[in-house]
């Protein structure tokens, strides 16, 4: 799909459909106003009638412009009673826009949505955020199915309007991001999508290298089982060895930051299918295990995002893969194995493996001299009992780099919250037999994972993203959301602000 902006007013922009909004009670945003009044009003008669809906979400489509109006067509988007509209709304208001033109017969629309107030955003914001909630709203996994049906008339074009000149590269600016954040927010969707035979963790390193094709700013490594012994990531390697598919370590690289300023390191859970291991899982629903790789899939997405957008930033990403399967060799509960740091570690259940991977892959984080390491990962059924389906779980040893993604969360509407990682939690993580075991009991499931990797990462700022109840979407809707990419995305512009 395509986006631009440009300075037009709603009575007179031809096109096929020109995007406006009304709340309640009775109250059209300033271009409805404009069309109302050049189609001698028309909308207000068919506001009283009841004929155009004011909830939030809700559309009406006026296929018979009358007067003076230009447009084919206009589409009034309700937006309830807020008069500031929330992040959260000003989203939805987006989306429900966006599903309509995708369905209807319009293969191009002028949107005014931009001009609705949205708490705290600017133009610039609300472009960029209309162009994300767009690409969203019409995304289509079908790349498996053999008998697609696209939509009789699909949105091919969507030009965001504004008033004056002056505000047209701002607009313009927010476009652009806007793309970029949606290019990358897709790639994460669409490798979250793919089943555990065809996203192995050698096609993960398939795909790393062909995002490189799209980005040749990337510089992308691929380390081997053998490469990991060496450096000693027993951990890591304890998990794979039940799997037919070999692990792959992952590194990207993205510099477009002056040379010897200190990168944002990522690393993201690559788990391509956690079936639990020898402590296997029952089998309700454990298809959705293949969705176990999205940490990896976001910080692709973000390294995407952030290569189109040329951020002025150093960013390297770090993604181990593997599979957690049973297997005559597979490790056993009790196993004791060494990680890279030199700590040991009992593993009381092979379906915390998560950690084990992470673990090892943060100590590998230390070598390219981070100013901060984020860690992104499907981490513990906890925290989705813990925070749901809304929000992103957030474990930090840095008080600054936690409000910075709190920060980034809320401006994005990709919102997280933090959990304590203090050292009572910690004490559950002790072990008869080893440094530590790599389950905590009952309590704080998330916590206590938080803890098992905050033993990894003493010698800098890290946070960890725990995103087991927002990566994907369960029941009829079943996908990937491509969360946190616009958390992360955002973070990274904010840091370059
Ligand atoms: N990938 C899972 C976590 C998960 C479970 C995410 C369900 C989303 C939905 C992880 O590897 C896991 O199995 N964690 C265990 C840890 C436990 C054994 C301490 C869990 O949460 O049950
Ligand atoms: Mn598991
Ligand atoms: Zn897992």
């Amino acid at each position: 799909m395509n986006f631009n902006a440009k300075t037009c007013a709603a009575d007179t922009v031809r096109s096929a459909c020109v995007v406006v909004a009304v709340s309640e009670p009775r109250r059209f945003s300033p271009a409805a106003r404009q069309l109302d009044k050049a189609s001698r009003g028309q909308l207000s008669a068919l506001l009283k009638r009841g004929d155009i809906a004011t909830d939030c979400g809700k559309t009406t489509l006026i296929h018979t412009p009358q007067g003076k109006v230009q447009a084919e067509r206009i589409l009034v988007v309700g937006c309830g009673k807020e008069r500031k509209l929330s992040v959260q709304h000003f989203g939805k208001i987006v989306s429900a826009a966006a599903k309509n033109l995708q369905s209807g017969s319009a293969t191009e629309a002028v949107s005014f949505l931009t001009e609705l107030d949205v708490e705290d955003r600017d133009l610039a914001w609300k472009a960029q955020r209309t162009v994300e909630a767009t690409r969203q709203a019409v995304y289509r996994f079908d790349e498996l199915k053999s008998d697609v049906k696209p939509p009789r008339h699909p949105l091919r074009r969507l030009t965001i309007a504004v008033n004056e000149r002056g505000e047209l590269s701002e607009a313009k600016s927010g476009v652009k991001h806007g793309i970029a954040v949606a290019n990358g927010i897709e790639l994460a969707r669409t490798l979250g999508n793919r089943p555990g035979n065809l996203c192995t963790p050698a096609d993960l390193a398939t795909q790393a290298r062909a995002l490189k094709k799209d980005h040749p700013a990337l510089k992308v490594q691929v380390l081997e089982e053998s490469a990991m012994k060496k450096l000693g990531m027993g951990a890591l390697l304890s998990v794979s060895r039940g799997s037919r598919q070999p692990a792959k370590l992952i590194v990207i690289q993205y510099s477009g930051g002056r040379r010897n300023t200190r990168p944002v390191v990522l690393v993201g859970k690559g788990v391509t299918f956690d079936s639990g291991g020898i402590s296997i899982k029952p089998g309700a629903a454990m298809d959705e295990m293949k969705f176990d790789m999205c940490g990896a899939a976001s910080v692709f997405g973000t390294l995407s995002a952030a290569a189109e957008m040329k951020l002025p930033i150093n960013l390297v990403g770090i993604v181990p893969a593997t599979e957690n399967l049973p297997d005559g060799d597979a490790s056993k509960p009790g196993d004791v194995v060494t990680s890279m740091s030199g700590q040991t570690i009992e593993v009381l259940n092979t379906d915390a493996e998560g950690r084990l991977i992470l673990c090892d892959a943060l100590t590998y984080a230390d070598r390219f001299k981070p100013d901060v390491v984020v860690d992104i990962a499907t981490l513990t059924g906890a925290c989705v009992v813990a925070l749901g389906h809304h929000t992103t779980g957030l474990l930090s040893n840095d008080q600054d780099l936690a409000d910075e993604l709190l920060e980034a969360g809320q401006n994005s509407g990709d919102r997280a919250w933090q959990l304590p990682l203090w050292e009572e939690y910690d004490e559950q993580i002790s072990s008869n037999f080893a440094d530590m075991a790599n389950i905590g009991g009952r309590g704080a499931g998330t916590i206590t994972a938080g803890c098992f990797l905050g033993r990894f990462t003493k010698d800098y700022r890290w946070a960890h993203l725990d995103i087991a109840g927002v990566a994907w979407k369960s029941g009829h809707a079943k996908g990937a959301t491509g969360r946190p990419v616009q958390l992360l995305t955002r973070f990274l512009m904010n840091r370059c602000a």
